[in-house]
């Protein structure tokens, strides 16, 4: 597990964990993290003005990124958690250079990518966004580490709409996910990474479609992604102590009934959602990027 050498002693421990992703996908990983830490107040930005994220270009990925990492770092959150694969893919480099190890930067591809090199798998295929196979990072960080282990990827751009709109658990997600995962690409697999943080929320029809048919471990990252980040905190002495449940806060650059419906399933009936529109003010020609 990635352990920084760098010092957060200018950070409080009760400052929030930041996280974001285009829309309900990263509430999968909020959840298990709210779980693993349930004193830890959080804020979470969903852009689902924006969404998906997984068709649009790496340039307009990585503007709507660094829109949302300034918002986080204005809220002086102490951690920022990339929980969208996409945005991972495609500006976690820009983020970086913004954040410049002032705060702890967590991502959803790195941890899973370690733990699944050290794996016993040979071949490991990857569902994802367009963005996140077009990158190729899956591939090149598990192979960084284990050159043995082949690794096949597999765009599957029309799960996140089909998750979007609440239709998870129905005919159209179920001959969907067997239209995608008895591609060629994804034979004799014995693990597939669930590479968006939108399909955990079809994870149990994706181990149905295997079962009885084959032995593959389905990877899904919230809850590597959430041991990654207590760790982190943990290293840094930034996990709040109090005792007092967190709050979590939620901000949306578009107030959609779907992303209520699940934010409210996973989270309980009394939240609040507040409409936030980000300034256009990512120039990558400006020094400070
Ligand atoms: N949940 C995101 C991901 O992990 C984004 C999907 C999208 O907006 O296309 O890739």
């Amino acid at each position: 597990m990635a352990k920084s050498k760098t010092s957060y002693s200018h950070l409080d421990p009760n400052a929030p964990i930041g996280i974001f992703d285009s829309g309900v996908g990263g509430l999968t990983v909020a959840k298990t993290l709210r779980q693993m830490l349930p004193q830890e107040n959080m804020i979470y930005y969903g852009d689902t003005k924006h969404l998906p994220y997984g068709d649009k270009s790496v340039e307009a990925i990585q503007e709507y990124a660094i829109r949302i990492v300034n918002f986080l770092l204005q809220e002086e959150c102490k951690c920022i958690v990339v929980a969208c694969n996409s945005a991972t893919a495609a500006a976690f480099n820009v983020i970086q250079k913004r954040i410049q190890d002032s705060i702890i930067l967590v991502d959803v591809i790195s941890p899973v990518a370690e733990l699944v090199s050290c794996s016993i798998h040979h071949r490991v295929g990857v569902i994802a966004t367009k963005a996140t196979v077009g990158s190729n990072l899956y591939k090149k960080s598990i192979n960084k580490k284990n050159k043995k282990i082949e690794v096949r990827q597999l765009a599957t751009p029309l799960l996140v709409p089909v998750i979007e709109e609440g239709l998870s658990e129905s005919n159209i997600s179920e001959a969907l996910l067997h239209h995608y995962l008895d591609s060629k690409k994804l034979q004799h697999i014995d693990a597939l990474i669930l590479g968006c943080t939108h399909y955990p929320l079809v994870s149990q029809e994706i181990r149905k479609f295997y079962n009885g048919k084959a032995h593959v471990e389905v990877i899904d990252s919230p809850s590597i992604v959430s041991h990654e980040v207590r760790e982190r905190l943990r290293a840094a002495s930034l996990l709040k102590q109090d005792g007092v449940a967190g709050k979590m806060q939620f901000y949306l650059s578009d107030i959609t009934p779907n992303f209520k419906k699940t934010a409210k399933k996973f989270f309980g009936k009394s939240l609040h959602f507040s409409l936030k529109t980000l300034d256009a003010s990512y120039n990558p020609a400006d020094p400070k990027y």
